[in-house]
């Protein structure tokens, strides 16, 4: 397939200035580049039209029946998730040719497809195809390809064998053990990597969905984004914003971005900053079953994040043990700068990866830990020292993305 020479151009956003040149560099993944791409331009911004952004896109374009096969007709019990746009089914394909192979051969692959419900799921549909089509990078989920027949909208992700931090961090089961403090961690940093690679000077991109549930982890832990439906191109030029309609999930949307719709990847850090709450509580974002003033999870953490005598109580306490004042008091801090009200007090994404690069150093503060955090009591197996037993999880609430009104 060929290399896109063209400017990269949204479905959706007005914006569309393309002047883009992704080059996209792995930090030793082992993601084959069936999508990498360089692209460069000087080119004034063109917007692309459907058949372009699918025609362009270095991705297999599957029939149904492909996919039929590949997920044996798309078993329910082969159902790996369910999201706002439809269910996501286990399958199987061959590696050389992407074609249907028999379950249990092959490559395993992650099929979701969208409920047929107009445009809207087609734009969202498209925008992945757009974005993912054209990057790659080791902290961003890999589309092999995608269908488009008649009503039919469907794209084909490698399988992520961990499924996402939002079911390691809340369901319960022997299935789910809660994620270690230093995997938490570790989550974080590759999370913030894929959100810095997006906000870079060479790609300019806003998320705009980052949650627990678009963050998906392979056996190694290793974590990626998935979920470029709601992806938009930054502001360029002397523009400080996009204006867009409000959409994304409750819980993470930046406050200035419900309130006026302006979108920048100040947005994103807010989200980032949410979700890395909800890693040191194990708490929802919003969770109306809580006690009255413990509904929204920042507002109830925000005092305690501010104080280091106080921090521990927000942290979850199966990490208990695990680590240091000093380290929690960092990613506490971390943390409330990402949920600053205002947006100029954010740290931006590169600034978030440094810090939690210096977090990841072997025996940071190792000699420091927190009596209180009682170290001797009998630790809770964890994700990272489990063998996985298959058990029915328990039913849980969850956030999904809609559009928000303020
Ligand atoms: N590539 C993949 N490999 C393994 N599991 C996946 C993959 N993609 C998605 N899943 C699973 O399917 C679930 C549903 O994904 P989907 O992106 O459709 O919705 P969501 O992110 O959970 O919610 P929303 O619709 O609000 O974005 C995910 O939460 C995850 O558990
Ligand atoms: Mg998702």
């Amino acid at each position: 397939m060929g290399v896109c020479l063209s400017a990269q151009v949204k479905a959706e956003s007005p914006y569309n200035t393309g002047v883009n040149s992704k080059n996209v560099s792995t930090d030793g993944n082992d993601l084959s580049n069936i999508n990498s791409k360089v692209s460069s331009t000087s080119m004034p911004p063109t917007p692309r039209s459907e058949g372009e952004i699918l025609q362009c896109s270095n991705l297999k374009s599957f029939s149904l029946s492909e996919l039929k096969t590949a997920t044996r007709n798309f078993r329910p019990d082969s159902v790996l998730g369910e999201g706002g746009f439809g269910s996501v089914f286990k399958g199987w394909i061959d590696e050389n040719y992407l074609v249907a192979s028999k379950p249990g051969t092959g490559i395993v692959i992650a099929v979701k497809r969208l409920n047929q419900d107009g445009l809207q799921g087609h734009r969202e549909w498209l925008a992945e195809v757009n974005y993912l089509g054209q990057f790659s990078h080791p902290h961003l989920v890999r589309l092999i390809g995608y269908c488009l027949e008649d009503e039919h909208r469907l794209l084909v992700y490698e399988f992520m064998p961990r499924g996402s931090l939002e079911n390691h961090l809340f369901r319960r089961g022997s299935y789910f053990q809660p994620l270690s403090w230093s995997l938490r961690l570790k989550v974080a940093l590759d999370a913030a990597k894929g959100l810095a690679f997006l906000h870079s000077a060479e790609t300019q991109v806003i998320y705009r969905d980052f949650k627990t549930s678009n963050v998906l982890l392979d056996s190694n832990y290793n974590a990626k984004l998935s979920d470029f439906g709601l992806a938009k191109d930054g502001p360029t030029g002397d523009k400080s914003h996009v204006s867009t309609r409000v959409i994304g999930t409750y819980g993470y949307a930046a406050p200035e971005y419900l309130a006026t719709g302006h979108l920048t990847a100040k947005s994103d850090v807010y989200s980032f900053g949410v979700v890395l709450l909800e890693m040191l509580s194990g708490k929802r974002s919003v969770d109306k079953n809580r006690p009255t003033g413990q509904h929204s999870l920042v507002e109830w953490a925000k005092p305690y994040l501010a104080n280091k005598r106080k921090v521990f109580r927000v942290l979850d306490t199966r990490l208990e043990g695990q680590y240091s004042v000093e380290d929690a008091y960092k990613v506490a801090t971390l943390t409330l700068r990402c949920i600053s009200r205002e947006s100029k007090f954010r740290p931006n994404m590169d600034e978030v990866v440094t810090l939690l690069e210096q977090l990841q150093a072997p025996n940071a503060d190792a000699g420091n830990r927190n009596p209180s955090c009682n170290a001797s009591r009998p630790r809770r197996r964890s994700a990272d020292d489990v063998s996985h037993r298959r058990a029915t999880p328990t039913a849980y609430p969850r956030p999904s993305a809609s559009t928000l009104y303020t």
